[in-house]
Formats: structure tokens, sequence, C-alpha cells
């Protein structure tokens, strides 16, 4: 019995030194001190043994056991630690290793204008407004005080969708939403940014898609002077302290008296940027304002305009094409 138990034990321990995974130890294990294993059929003899020998068979069986559980525990701690290396050894980062710059996209320049008009009108007390693209004939023309027969509907030629409905020409069209959304409250002071569309041949200055910013104050007692100010605040924020400034009379169906406002560009000379008037009598009235008690006045600025000024821009397609050689000048804006 001894001898079987001796060659048992020089069986097991080449075999857990040749194992070549865990799960193969694991199997060792089971196999050779498990429950069913082989030392354990072994000792199963142990009762033919006279009684004498029994505790020092036991005796060896328990070294046996704790030998070759003593082998096991080290051949699998070799292992761990063999794929602990491995895995170090593959997840090494370098970390003085330099990054991957993080692309950045630019903000466009017709947005960089409106965000500054934005800016200089909400430091003014005035709130955005906005109001849909596809507009209805009578919010474009009708209530702007642009009856069907009106000869200055043809400066506003117009892609239509259906009779009554059209992709509005200017964001004059939010003025009388927004007049009858405040249900004759005063006052009323927003802008309205926004894409007006008018069948136009596209060329250098001319667009069929544009971009305008709408204002619209209404309140007892607004004055043209009132108008003047805020317009002078407007250009000195947008071009500099000290430009120059000029009112045209002009002519819009929904302001009486109409301007149209020029500055003074150094090398181009008086350059138009804007339309603006006192809202007319009638357009307060269609909104449900008393004209009797309340003024207003109003401006459309050709967004376009400014950023070709501003930024020097001799072709209004520039801002459409989308050619990053011309968006990646405005990054550090
Ligand atoms: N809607 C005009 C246009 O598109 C611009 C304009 C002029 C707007 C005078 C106004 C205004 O609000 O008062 O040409």
């Amino acid at each position: 019995m001894r001898e079987r138990l001796t060659s048992l034990q020089d069986e097991a321990a080449i075999a857990i030194a040749n194992a070549e995974s865990l799960d193969a130890l694991r199997e060792l294990k089971v196999k050779y001190l498990g429950k069913k294993g082989e030392l354990t059929s072994v000792l199963r003899g142990m009762g033919s043994l006279p009684p004498e020998e029994r505790p020092v068979i036991g005796g060896l069986a328990n070294e046996i056991r704790a030998q070759l559980d003593l082998l096991i525990a080290e051949k699998e701690s070799a292992f761990e630690e063999a794929a602990l290396n491995e895995q170090l050894a593959t997840e090494t980062i370098d970390v003085t290793l330099p990054g991957t710059p993080v692309k950045l996209g630019s903000i466009h320049p017709l947005n960089l204008v409106i965000e500054q008009l934005e800016d200089v009108f909400i430091g003014m007390g005035f709130e955005i407004a906005e109001g849909p693209e596809v507009e209805t004939d009578q919010y474009n023309f009708e209530a702007l005080n642009l009856p069907k027969e009106h000869p200055a509907r043809d400066m506003q030629d117009s892609f239509y969708i259906t009779p009554e409905t059209l992709l509005r020409t200017h964001t004059s069209s939010v003025q009388v939403r927004t007049l009858e959304k405040k249900e004759g409250h005063v006052p009323v002071r927003i802008i309205c940014p926004g894409k007006v569309y008018r069948r136009d041949d596209d060329d250098a200055t001319h667009s069929h898609q544009f971009t305008q910013v709408e204002g619209l104050v209404v309140d007892r007692g607004v004055s043209m002077s009132e108008l003047n100010g805020v317009l002078l605040a407007l250009i000195e924020k947008m071009f500099g302290e000290g430009t120059e400034m000029r009112l045209r009379p002009s002519y819009f169906p929904f302001t009486e008296p109409s301007v149209e406002v020029d500055i003074y560009h150094p090398e181009k000379g008086w350059v138009e940027i804007l339309g603006a008037g006192m809202v007319h009598p009638r357009v307060l009235e269609k909104a449900g304002y008393n004209p009797e008690r309340y003024s207003g006045f109003a401006f459309g600025i050709g967004v376009e305009r400014i950023a070709m000024l501003k930024y020097d821009v001799d072709d209004i397609r520039h801002f459409y094409n989308n050619d990053l050689r011309f968006l990646r000048q405005f990054r550090s804006e």
C-alpha cells in the first residue's frame, strides 16, 4: 500500500509539472485528490491493513495530499502570474506619446454676424422671435400692407408653393405674427434672424436664399429718434466707434416714413445695409394695435451685406459653397 501511495505521488507530481494550463491543473486536482480521486480510492483499501499500520499509512496519505496541494497551488500561481505579465506587456500605454489633435470646426461667418447682432440687441432689451420659412401670403404680404395688386409685390419675386403659401421673401412676416401673439400688450421689442427666399438669379451679389434679421419695437410714444439711436448703437458695435451712418428716404409699404440705412466704408464709400421705418398705422391696426395709442419702428438687416463688409468678402456665393479654405478663416473668432 505504501508503494502504491508513493508511486501515485510520483505520477501526480510529474503530471502537475507537465500541466499546460489552469484547466489541465484543475482536472488533475480532481483526478488525484478529488472525492472520487485516486488517492481516496487507494485509502479505501485501508480496512484490510493491520490496525497498527493504519495510522502510519493515514499519516503518509495526508502528507502526500498536502504536498500535491502545494504543488498544484504553486503551479496555479505561476500560470496566473504569466497571464498577468502577458496582459501587462500587451496593454502598456506610453503616456509620453503626443496626443491626437482634435479637429475643431468653426462658426460660419453668417452665424458669427447673427450672434453678434443678437448680443447687441439683447443688450438693448430685445427678445429673439421666430417664424416659419414656409409662410402664408397673409403674413408675408397682406398684413404688411401689400395687397394682391400692389406694385411693390413685384420688388419681391417669390417662390410660391400654393396660391396662398410661399417661401417667405423677408423676415418682416414675423412682425405681424409677433404682434398677434402679444395680443395688444406692450412693449414689443424683438429681433428675428432667419433665412429668406427670392426668385433671383445667383451672382456675386444676389442669392435666391439669403439671411435677414428683422427688428420690431412697438410701445407708446416710440419715435424716429429712438430708431436712429438703436441703429447708431448697432452700427458702432458692428463696425467700430465713429462709423458714419446716414438715413436715406425710401419706400416700404409697411413703414411710413421709410428709410434705407447706409454706412460709410473707407474703401467702398456709402453702402446700404438695411431698410427701416416707422411701422405703418395700417400694419398696427391689422395686428390689433390701435395706431392712435401705439407707435413703433421696424428694420430689416441684410446679414450677408454686413458679413461681406466686415470680413471683406467679394462674392456672396462664398457663404453657401462651404469651401473649407473659406470657412477656416473664421476659426479664431
Ligand atoms: N423687408 C424689407 C426687405 O426685405 C426690409 C425692411 C425694410 C424691413 C423696412 C423692415 C423695414 O422691417 O421697416 O427688403
